[in-house]
């Protein structure tokens, strides 16, 4: 299920997208349901041993995909007051919820440790004691696990590298050690677990097996200071497929193996992921309206309704998204960069890229846009955001609605 092309028109589940887009217009994010059910159970079904799939809900934090998840045993990583929020809000069992990022403030950790979540990864000695700080305030102890930065090359794009000594992220790997003594001497902490993630849409399962191999020498250390590891978490990570000429991820089934192996002599600790783009990516698209055509000095621009503030993955990492015509006609091909309205050279969501050529009015599919997608968009440019459509077999909801002018200046006073 998810997208596919019927008599060279495009469906999603059992709708074609052409009879959404007519009734709820452009720019417009659509979903299908049953992918994401699908992925979670594949994800879910990959691995043999007790763990628990979080939701890396930064990928895509609408309410009703996160309930979808939730529905399913889903528990949610999030990474800010707001993240946690919307978890609760969406019904995800806060036991199964785990709170990364470098920057959490007391106020943030008092929310969680409210909520009782199963635990906070920590990523500096600093955030240690304002944690042990707050949870002595609330007369508790709270659940912690380092985010160990075990030092290993992703092999992904820079900006989504985060396990290498030079990234902001986790502490450093030769430093674990101490800060695990250091806090199982806090009185209100309880060190629950470890955790660590070194990068997003890893091609690669090799890296994420050494960091493993690393992290488990790290626990079986620690195991001989007297510390009981109830959690290893390995964060997210697992890549997708953008283009489909070039992009091959390991399958779920060898990253499960490969990570079961790493630990398997801690048979009885819980394993907690945080899959994100794995869960959504490519169930979902961005539907944008053609609006001019334009060449300059030989070059070929389609000019869409979508931009950068709706999907900037294409801008901030020059990522490639297959883009195709709601229906295709078997045109000429154009080579041509499609751009979008904003008052940006980066404003694009593809260069040099060939193309069947759609007149003004038609329609063009964004593939792979489920993740980092809605989530990443903005209002620069004075430009509201979309709305988001999940389909379920041959119906559809509208789960945001698309902005008004109102929402722009919302809280603004003159
Ligand atoms: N856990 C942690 C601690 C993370 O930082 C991330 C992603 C994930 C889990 C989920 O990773 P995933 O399974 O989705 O790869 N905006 C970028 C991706 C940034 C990822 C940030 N952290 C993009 O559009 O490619």
């Amino acid at each position: 299920m998810g997208f596919r092309y019927e008599n060279n028109e495009l469906y999603v589940e059992n709708i074609k997208v052409e009879e959404i887009v007519n009734k709820e217009k452009t720019p417009l994010y659509i979903y299908s349901k049953s992918y994401f059910k699908k992925q979670f159970e594949k994800f879910d079904k990959a691995f043999s041993r007790k763990h628990c799939v979080s939701f890396a809900i930064k990928a895509n934090s609408n309410l009703s995909v996160i309930n979808t998840f939730a529905k399913l045993g889903s528990g949610a990583d999030i990474v800010s007051k707001g993240e946690l929020f919307r978890a609760i809000k969406a019904g995800v069992d806060t036991s199964k919820i785990v709170f990364s990022g470098v920057a959490k403030t007391k106020d943030e950790i008092e929310y969680a440790l409210k909520n009782n979540i199963m635990m906070i990864n920590v990523e500096s000695m600093d955030e240690l004691y304002s944690i042990n700080e707050v949870a002595k305030n609330l007369g508790v102890k709270a659940r912690i696990s380092f985010r160990v930065n075990p030092n290993v090359d992703p092999k992904t794009h820079p900006y989504i590298s985060t396990g290498l000594k030079k990234n902001k992220f986790g502490i450093p790997y030769d430093e674990a050690y101490d800060s695990y003594i250091k806090a199982k001497n806090l009185k209100n902490i309880d060190v629950y677990g470890v955790q660590f993630h070194i990068g997003s849409q890893l091609l690669d399962s090799k890296p994420i097996y050494d960091a493993s191999v690393k992290i488990a020498e790290l626990m079986k250390k620690l195991e001989e200071e007297g510390i009981e590891w109830r959690a290893v978490d390995v964060g997210g990570g697992l890549g997708i497929v953008y283009d489909n000429r070039k992009d091959t991820p390991p399958s779920v089934e060898i990253y499960a193996e490969q990570i079961e192996k790493a630990f398997e002599d801690f048979p009885d600790v819980l394993l907690v992921f945080e899959p994100g783009r794995f869960m959504v990516g490519n169930g979902g698209i961005l539907v944008t309206e053609v609006v001019y055509h334009k060449t300059n000095s030989n070059k070929n621009f389609i000019i869409v309704d979508a931009g950068m503030n709706d999907l900037l993955r294409p801008s901030l990492y020059g990522a490639y998204h297959e883009i195709k015509p709601l229906k295709i006609e078997d045109k000429k091909k154009i080579v041509c960069d499609i751009v979008g309205p904003i008052c940006e050279t980066g404003d694009f969501l593809a260069r040099d890229y060939e193309i069947e050529n759609v007149e003004n009015g038609g329609y063009l599919s964004v593939f792979s846009a489920g993740a980092y997608g809605f989530t990443m968009s903005s209002n620069y440019n004075s430009r509201v955001r979309p709305a988001e459509i999940m389909v379920d077999n041959d119906t559809y909801k509208v789960i945001r609605e698309r902005e008004e002018l109102d929402n722009l200046i919302k809280g603004e006073k003159i």
